[in-house]
């Protein structure tokens, strides 16, 4: 073996690629802020939170994301944390998210699902785990607010697998609830852990013991040290063992009990996910497999953000490397537009700062400045000619009609929409009948943010009417004469996207499956690969 290819095996294998995903309120952020503080990313307890307020002040849809209190945008954060080097991709956890929140999920090798132990499954986790699905993602759990009353373990387990579709395996067990919450009892490690409601921003576990029968417990716990020797012979008897391959197959998510504000159980999960968790995987491009281990450099990029820095008005193309080693100052190739381009300014994303890159390996994230030139989903490598796939598009669910307040900027408008849809901010429409441009979003709140970048980057003063439509689907066929009778017969309802693929617009999800079910031969997709 070569010294780069023993280097590059070295820090592939200590990467541990993730995202979380959860509904709003489940408490991500207090998650992820104790994660960063555990990893020395952060010294204080509140860092994370105040970022949520004040963090890329200074652009204007940006500004909107304060005000709204949410996080419109996905940052990266990298951490050490006992000897991993963890690349932990913040994804917008608000209801009206974006497609960019589906499309982290396309550069993460894992996720870790958050979920309120007193709501249990919501609406938005399951949208992301159908994500996750799509490619076998794996997944650990964390049971966040034992600190309050909530539903029963077992009942939350139940709930998990019934609407998530996903096996649960218990590697700890809590100690009662809410204003009885004594610890965690960790089945992985067979360590008991006694909570104390003191933990606040430090870092340190609480009492550890570690044998269950151990009469130490029965004075520190009363009757609780029965319930769980109970529920635990209850579990050996009855419940999921738990398998790392069918954790590492998507099929099977380890289950974790905490609470994430007072700091329980979260090294416990974290100690256990950085074992457990994938390195970086091999990722599928349209020719061959690419193994991270490999050494010839590759990446994709994955989103695109504008404006992060509004004194360069730049924007910078979030690329994740799939092999290889990058090192400041090499020339790759841009293979959709077949140019070499030297690569010194790239950026890697710290918890609080943007820092210069030296060198990185697969999984790791960095962002690279650009004015337009790089889409989503574009390749870069060394030599060889790779796209990789699986980074979608996914068929919006809302919709809105553009209209211009000064005819005089049609031109503007029209650049403007081509390269927010290229950089993957929103779908743009032209129908085949009339000269309108139709946004499509999958969050309602995207339309808000191009409305305003379109004035801000483009000069452009546009508003929105509304327009009945409710559903889109791209079209194809490889019966040519039979696409060519569904296209004349459905002209008005055809439109084509940025990147001229038909599309279908139904005004409703009644009209859509009728026209799926008259035309059993057209195949109707929801999610398209981006070119
Ligand atoms: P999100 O990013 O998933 O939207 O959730 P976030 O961490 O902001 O947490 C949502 C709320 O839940 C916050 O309360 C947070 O303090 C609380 N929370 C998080 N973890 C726990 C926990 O383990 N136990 C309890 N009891 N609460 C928890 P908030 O009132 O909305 O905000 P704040 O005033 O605390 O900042």
């Amino acid at each position: 073996m070569s010294a780069l290819a023993r280097e590059i095996r070295q820090n592939v294998e200590k990467r541990r690629t993730f995202g979380i995903i959860s509904h709003p309120d489940a408490g991500k952020t207090t998650l992820t802020e104790k994660l960063l503080l555990f990893g020395g990313a952060i010294t204080m307890a509140g860092t994370v939170k105040s970022r949520k307020a004040t963090r890329h002040a200074t652009s204007d849809w940006m500004k909107m994301e304060q005000e709204r209190g949410i996080s419109v945008t996905t940052s990266v954060m990298k951490f050490e944390y006992s000897g991993y080097d963890v690349n932990l991709l913040d994804t917008p956890g608000h209801e009206d998210f974006s497609e960019d929140t589906y499309r982290v999920l396309t550069a993460v090798d894992s996720a870790l699902l958050v979920i309120d132990s007193a709501k249990g499954v919501e609406a938005q986790t399951k949208k992301l785990m159908d994500v996750c699905r799509m490619r076998n993602t794996p997944i650990m759990t964390f049971i966040n607010k034992l600190d309050r009353d909530g539903l029963d373990p077992l009942d939350l387990l139940a709930d998990i697998e019934d609407h998530l579709g996903i096996e649960c395996a218990p590697l700890s067990w809590p100690i009662g609830m809410g204003k009885g919450f004594k610890g965690t009892y960790s089945i992985y490690k067979k360590k008991i852990h006694l909570f104390s409601a003191t933990h606040g921003g430090r870092i340190q576990q609480g009492v550890v013991i570690d044998d269950v029968n151990d009469p130490k417990l029965d004075e520190m716990l009363g009757l609780a040290a029965q319930d769980l020797r109970r529920d635990l012979e209850l579990l050996e008897g009855a419940g999921t063992p738990f398998s790392v391959e069918r954790y590492l197959a998507g099929t099977q998510t380890p289950v974790f009990f905490g609470s994430a504000i007072n700091n329980f159980g979260v090294q416990e999960m974290l100690d256990t996910f950085v074992e457990l968790a994938p390195c970086p995987r091999p990722r599928a491009t349209l020719t061959r497999e690419v193994s991270p281990f490999e050494e010839e450099f590759s990446g994709v990029v994955f989103k695109i953000q504008a404006n992060m820095d509004k004194a360069h008005r730049d924007r910078i193309a979030f690329m994740r490397i799939c092999s290889g080693k990058y090192e400041k100052g090499m020339k790759i190739r841009h293979h959709r537009i077949g140019k070499d381009v030297q690569i010194s300014n790239a950026t890697i994303f710290m918890a609080q700062d943007r820092t210069g890159v030296e060198e990185a390996f697969a999984g790791d994230i960095i962002g690279l400045h650009n004015h337009g030139t790089i889409k989503i989903g574009d390749t870069f490598s060394l030599k060889e000619e790779l796209k990789f796939t699986g980074i979608p598009s996914f068929a919006p669910e809302h919709f809105r009609k553009v209209i211009l307040k000064s005819p005089l900027k049609t031109k503007q408008l029209q650049k403007g929409l081509q390269q927010l849809a290229e950089e993957g901010a929103v779908q743009v429409f032209r129908p085949m009948l009339g000269n309108e441009y139709i946004l499509g979003a999958v969050g309602v709140l995207q339309f808000d943010v191009i409305i305003s970048r379109l004035k801000d980057e483009y000069a452009v003063d546009a508003i929105y009417t509304p327009v009945n439509l409710s559903a889109a689907r791209w079209v194809q066929s490889d019966d040519k004469a039979l696409f060519e009778r569904f296209q004349k017969e459905l002209y008005s309802s055809l439109a084509t996207d940025s990147e001229g693929n038909l599309a279908l617009l139904a005004d409703s999800s009644w009209r859509l499956e009728y026209i799926m079910e008259q035309w059993p031969d057209i195949t109707f997709h929801t999610t398209r690969e981006k070119n």
